[in-house]
């Protein structure tokens, strides 16, 4: 199997062309423009792999877009490619919207066309895979889970992006006949996560002694899922979902953030005591709260589950030793990023210049 995915170089589409190439012995074009967020050393371990090509292509390329599709022609395409940073997204919508909507638009275009032209076995077997977040479905109280059903009500400029792309999606399955599968996931961690998101943020704030801001009081929730996890998931999806259907993922780990914090801090003293014998957690801070912070996600995953087989295989306790170990001896990859793209200065406080 040939799969064209997108934002291959980015932390969670990394993670999937490792998975692909690596484990599921697929073919792989990776078509990414690489933004900040991107990290080629994630793809180290198979760039020299037969079977993998990248595509240095902007999404919003019309013709780019076309040119990898129909000259690759991929039995898939995986669409991961995305600007992803809710803080940023307050910032600074622009990018947001015309990667997110109108770059999702063009690939589905594109990818219509090329579907249309393919002899009828090949249409048959075609997926267009829509990669999306739970976000999508805005806040929920303190009880309940979002599933396949919930309501779309985004908040943030990130999620309104991402809402409209999946609608995007799911329009070309149900006008078009274009075999859509779309996929909700909950918060990712894990390696080669770009250091603005919460948990690598905390990690290298704390290794450089510096103030580990918790907005508000700490209290919102999010639902953590192991990044290698998420890969596998989308995988089943890709290979076993009905097109049209869409299915919600996540790792049943719900966390407020403060505990979370606190946990990696507890992590942090055990594994790289400070040289002065306090705790990392007299670190935290306490800051102003983010814009229309939504309270709390949490994913109803049973149908991925029952449907597909699919497990997530990490606890979030497991999970976040590995990812804590993982950069205590990556620091030869994150440190550069902190002295070249980001200084991990507060973002999202207010609406710039888009
Ligand atoms: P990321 O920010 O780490 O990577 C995004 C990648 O997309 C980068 O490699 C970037 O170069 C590429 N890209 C951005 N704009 C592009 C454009 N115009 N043309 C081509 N490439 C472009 O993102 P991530 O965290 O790996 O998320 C991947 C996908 O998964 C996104 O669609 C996101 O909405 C979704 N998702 C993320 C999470 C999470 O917790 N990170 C959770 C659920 C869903
Ligand atoms: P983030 O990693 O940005 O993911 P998302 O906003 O997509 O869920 O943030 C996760 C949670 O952590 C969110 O509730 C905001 C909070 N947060 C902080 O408290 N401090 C920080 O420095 C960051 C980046 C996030």
């Amino acid at each position: 199997m040939k799969v064209l995915v997108t934002g291959g170089a980015g932390f969670i589409g990394s993670a999937v062309c490792r998975h692909l190439v690596g484990e599921a012995g697929a073919q792989v074009v990776n078509l990414d423009v690489l933004t900040y967020a991107a990290s080629p050393a994630a793809l180290a371990s198979i760039q020299e792999a037969q079977g993998y090509v990248f595509e240095r292509v902007d999404l919003r390329d019309r013709a780019g877009v076309n040119r990898v599709i129909t000259e690759h022609r991929p039995d898939a395409i995986l669409h991961l490619a995305a600007e992803t940073h809710v803080d940023r997204g307050i910032d600074r919508p622009a990018d947001f919207i015309s990667t997110n909507i109108e770059g999702t638009f063009n690939l589905l275009d594109a990818a219509l066309a090329y579907w249309e032209g393919l002899p009828a076995e090949r249409q048959e077997r075609f997926r267009f895979h829509h990669v999306s977040t739970d976000e999508v479905f805005g806040s929920l109280g303190a009880e309940g889970l979002f599933s396949e059903s919930s309501p779309y009500a985004p908040n943030s400029p990130y999620a309104a992006s991402k809402a409209a792309s999946d609608h995007l999606a799911a329009a070309w399955h149900r006008t078009y006949g274009l075999p859509v599968l779309i996929s909700n996931c909950s918060n990712n961690y894990g390696p080669y996560q770009f250091p603005e998101k919460l948990i690598p943020l905390m990690i290298v704030k704390a290794l450089s002694g510096e103030a580990l801001p918790v907005y508000g009081r700490g209290a919102n929730v999010r639902d953590w899922l192991y990044v290698a996890d998420h890969a596998r998931a989308l995988y089943h999806i890709l290979t076993k979902g009905r097109p049209g259907q869409t299915y919600n993922v996540g790792g049943n780990c719900e966390r407020r953030n403060i505990d979370l914090v606190r946990r990696l801090c507890a992590l942090l003293d055990d594994r790289r005591p400070r040289a002065d014998g306090a705790s990392y957690g007299e670190l935290i801070t306490f800051v102003a709260d983010r814009p229309g912070h939504d309270a709390r996600y949490a994913i109803d995953a049973s149908k991925v589950k029952s449907e597909l087989g699919w497990m997530p295989q990490e606890s979030f306790e497991t999970g976040l030793a590995k990812t804590l170990d993982w950069y205590l001896a990556n620091e030869v990859w994150w440190r550069p990023i902190l002295e070249s793209r980001y200084d991990g200065q507060r973002l999202g406080l207010r609406r710039g210049t888009a």
